[in-house]
C-alpha cells in the first residue's frame, strides 16, 4: 500500500479529461496534475523541444513524491515516454490515439483521427496505424489551433466551429463511422462534434482505457493506496489558473506555480 500521489501531466488543460476518468475509477488515489499551459501547444514542436519539457515536468513530479506518472498528452507520450522509461525509475503511463478499437470495429473501412501534428508525424503512431490500419481507410487530420482556442477558454466559439467543421468535411466525405480523438484537449470538443457529425460516426478517445491501465500497473508494482481512503487531488498551472479551474467546473485547489 502506497498513499503517495499519481503524477499526471498535459500540455495543458486537456489532460483533465484524462484525470477526471483516472479519479472516477481511483477516486482513493491522491493525484498531483500539471498543465504546462506555459508551453502549449506542444503540438507543433519538434520531438527534441517535447522530450526536453516533458523531463521538466517529470522531474517536477518526482520531486512531488509521486509514485507513478501518467502522461496525458499524445504528443508528449507518442514522442517522450521511451526516453522517460529509460531514464526514470517510476512507472510511466502514456495515452495514445486508440486507432485499434476504431480501426478493428469499423464497418464502413473509414475512420477519421483528429490529433497534433507532433502525434501524427510520431514514429509511435506510425506503427500503431501501420499494424492495425490494415484495409481501412484512415483520414489523417491535424487539430491546428484547436489546443490554444481551449487554452484560451474559447471552446464554445464561432471560430472554433468553423475550424472543425473545416476538419471534419473530408472524413464525412469519406464515410468514415469512427473518429478518433488523439489528443487529450479534444474530449472537451465531444459535444460539439456531435452536433456537426452525422449520427451514425462514433467518437472514441483513450480516458477510461488510460484510467484501467493505471490502476493495472498500481497493483502490478503493489503501489496502489487502501480504498479505504479518499484521494487528495492537486492542480498546479503555470498560465492563466481560472481556465484550469473553469474546465475542471468542481471545486478543487488550482495553484498557480512557475515551472
Ligand atoms: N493535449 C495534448 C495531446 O494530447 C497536446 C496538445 C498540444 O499541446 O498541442 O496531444
Amino acid at each position: 500500500m502506497n498513499t503517495s500521489p499519481i503524477g499526471i501531466f498535459d500540455s495543458g488543460v486537456g489532460g483533465t479529461s484524462i484525470w477526471r476518468e483516472i479519479h472516477k475509477l481511483l477516486p482513493h488515489e491522491s493525484t498531483i496534475y500539471l498543465a504546462d499551459s506555459k508551453n502549449a501547444p506542444y503540438g507543433p514542436k519538434g520531438k527534441q523541444k517535447i522530450v526536453e519539457l516533458s523531463i521538466k515536468n517529470t522531474e517536477l513530479l518526482i520531486e512531488k513524491g509521486c509514485k507513478l506518472i501518467v502522461v496525458a498528452c499524445n504528443t508528449a507520450t507518442t514522442n517522450a515516454i521511451r526516453y522517460l522509461r529509460e531514464n526514470y525509475d517510476v512507472p510511466f503511463i502514456g495515452i495514445e490515439p486508440a486507432i485499434k478499437p476504431a480501426a478493428l470495429q469499423t464497418k464502413s473501412n473509414a475512420i477519421g483521427i483528429l490529433a497534433t501534428k507532433g502525434t501524427l508525424s510520431s514514429e509511435l503512431f506510425h506503427k500503431t496505424s501501420d499494424l492495425y490500419g490494415n484495409g481501412v481507410t484512415i483520414i489523417e487530420q491535424i487539430g491546428e489551433g484547436l489546443v490554444p482556442l481551449i487554452e484560451n477558454g474559447e471552446i464554445n466559439s464561432p471560430e472554433m466551429e468553423n475550424l472543425l467543421k473545416l476538419y471534419i468535411q473530408p472524413m464525412i466525405a469519406t464515410n468514415i463511422d469512427y473518429l478518433v480523438l488523439g489528443c487529450s484537449h479534444y474530449p472537451y470538443l465531444i459535444p460539439k462534434l456531435q452536433t456537426l457529425l452525422p449520427k451514425h460516426v462514433t467518437i472514441i478517445d483513450s480516458g477510461i482505457a488510460v484510467a484501467k491501465q493505471t490502476q493495472t500497473i498500481l497493483e502490478q508494482h503493489s503501489i496502489s493506496a487502501p480504498t479505504s481512503t479518499t484521494g487528495n487531488c492537486i492542480f498546479y498551472s503555470n498560465g492563466k489558473p481560472e481556465i484550469l479551474r473553469d474546465i475542471l467546473q468542481e471545486d478543487y485547489t488550482v495553484e498557480t506555480l512557475d515551472f
